[in-house]
């Protein structure tokens, strides 16, 4: 069951909508709203190493899916002037893959990976020398007789990204000399970011509609961009092409995602706590397990935004359900969870 892939997660990668991410993918510093003290923070590092003449140090991103990490990195390199190359954890199988990565970089260049919780140990351990003494240790031979060998590396930076911190070992995490958590966006935020992709898709809007689908979108832009999206078909289909309240709503309701922009996955997690479980706490596990979803993806993608506006608690039992999500959900909050939310 562990690596299930589930709807919400397929739906992500479709490569329809990669190549509308793509298209609407900001490429300039200034067109990348939001997470302010992550781009302040970002921007002494890039000046700094700009000023000194050397790579930028090791850059780790991490947070909830469609929140612009990507999209940060390649910021990252534009802002440096330096080539960006793109690999992913899983991609990377043996060190042998990494060591030709590495020696074919250039002094500056940045070396993107992508999911990097998902390195093996043998690939992980080879790259600690790379990033603290640009320098890669190749054993040559077998047994006794096996020598090292030490093979310098230009100065180069890697940037890494994941939704899973939890999964990355402390020695990887500790290499990196900027850490990064990006956050969910403010509704105000992601109302512009879904003016400009409308404008850059060329669709009309009104305000009432960005509005609308930027306080549905749980904080994250690419949901955001996905609901515009969908709307914009919506407008071509049943209306004049200009999208509208009416429309949005239309669109909301056909993808089921509700006023507080939570969906049927979000739905379903809640009241398996709360239907099944008596309101809490029960363990993630259990919580997978009822609604045949994988822990993973519970934990990285539907838990932060629920946790995020108070609907759920995480405690040393396992997860419960707030009164706001019973009253979100219409339920009523039985008498003996009014008693054990005063406890928690
Ligand atoms: N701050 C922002 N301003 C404008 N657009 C943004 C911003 N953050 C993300 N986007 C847009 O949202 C989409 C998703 O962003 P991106 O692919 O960078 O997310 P990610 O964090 O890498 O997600 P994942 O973890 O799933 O790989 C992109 O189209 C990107 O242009
Ligand atoms: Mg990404």
């Amino acid at each position: 069951m562990k690596n299930k892939p589930t709807k919400r997660k397929i739906e992500e990668t479709e490569p329809e909508e990669e190549v509308l991410f793509t298209s609407l993918r900001v490429s300039e510093w200034t067109g990348f709203l939001g997470q302010a003290q992550v781009k302040e923070s970002l921007q002494i590092a890039i000046n700094a190493a700009r000023k000194r003449k050397e790579a930028i140090e090791h850059i780790l991103l991490y947070g909830p899916p469609g929140l612009g990490k990507t999209t940060l990195s390649h910021l990252i390199a534009r802002e440096m002037g330096s080539n960006i190359r793109v690999t992913s954890g899983p991609a990377i199988e043996r060190a042998g893959d990494l060591a030709s990565i590495l020696t074919n970089l250039e002094k500056g260049d940045i070396l993107f990976i992508d999911e990097i919780h998902r390195l093996n140990k043998v690939v992980e351990e080879t790259l600690y020398p790379a990033m603290e003494d640009y320098a890669l240790d190749i054993v040559l031979g077998k047994g006794p007789s096996a020598r090292t060998l030490r093979l310098e590396l230009p100065q180069f930076t890697i940037i890494g990204a994941t939704t899973r911190i939890g999964l990355m070992s402390a020695p990887l995490r500790d290499r990196f000399g900027v850490v990064h958590r990006l956050s969910f966006y403010d509704p105000t935020e992601l109302e512009i970011i879904i003016e400009n992709a409308a404008r850059k898709l060329k669709v009309a809007i009104d305000k009432e509609s960005v509005k609308q689908i930027a306080k549905r979108a749980r904080g994250t832009p690419r949901i955001g961009l996905k609901l515009l999206k969908r709307a914009r078909d919506f407008a071509q289909v049943k209306g004049e092409g200009k999208i509208t309240k009416e429309l949005v709503s239309e669109a909301l309701k056909m993808l089921e995602v509700d006023e507080m922009g939570l969906d049927s996955s979000d739905r379903r997690f809640l009241k398996a706590i709360i239907d099944k479980h008596g309101g809490g706490p029960v363990g993630l596990e259990t919580i997978a397990s009822t609604i045949s979803e994988d822990v993973g993806t519970l934990e990285e993608v539907i838990e932060p935004y629920l946790l995020q506006i108070g609907f759920i608690k995480r405690t040393s039992r396992g997860r419960v359900a707030t009164p706001a999500a019973y009253e979100h959900l219409g339920k009523k909050l039985p008498e003996e969870s009014k008693k054990q939310q005063r406890l928690i």
